[in-house]
């Protein structure tokens, strides 16, 4: 089992931004989170992280195409997730299980966050567990992938 894990914009810059929502953890850190909670699976994780919408899309289109293969997504869209229409246009096309992720709780956080445009398209929403989001979000994506 493969699950592409993908970061969207300024998610690089975890460690240097706003440590008061997103605590100091590195997304290295979190990539090696999610990748033990992959291979506690025995499954193996694949991460990339874009600041473009355009190359979240295409990283989808590759999924979808099988130039990527991957059983399931996870992605932490950052402020895409409340506006990016072509990005929840392609999450529609990938026909694996899809697990939306945030560090945040965003429903507790300012108003244009209340809105995600890609939950619609997603198995299900992880948000407001800090570091931990990631672990608990490889074990949906695994389960939603044993369950089909
Ligand atoms: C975030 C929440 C988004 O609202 C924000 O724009 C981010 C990070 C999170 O992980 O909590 O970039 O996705």
């Amino acid at each position: 089992m493969r699950i592409l894990l993908l970061s969207g914009p300024n998610l690089g810059m975890l460690g240097h931004r706003d440590p008061a929502v997103y605590g100091t953890v590195t997304l290295d850190e979190l990539v090696t989170i999610a990748r033990t909670a992959c291979e506690a699976h025995g499954a193996e994780l694949v991460h990339e992280q874009h600041d473009a919408e355009a190359d979240l899309v295409a990283a989808l289109h590759r999924v979808v195409t099988g130039a990527t293969p991957a059983d399931a997504i996870v992605i932490n869209a950052g402020a895409l997730t409340h506006y990016g229409l072509s990005l929840r246009d392609a999450l529609d096309i990938v026909d694996v299980p899809r697990i939306e992720l945030h560090l945040s709780n965003t429903l507790a956080r300012e108003e244009f966050r209340h809105t995600s445009v890609i939950a619609g398209v997603c198995d299900g929403t992880v948000a407001g567990f800090g570091a931990h989001g990631y672990r608990l979000a490889i074990d949906a994506a695994v389960a939603l992938v044993s369950d089909r």
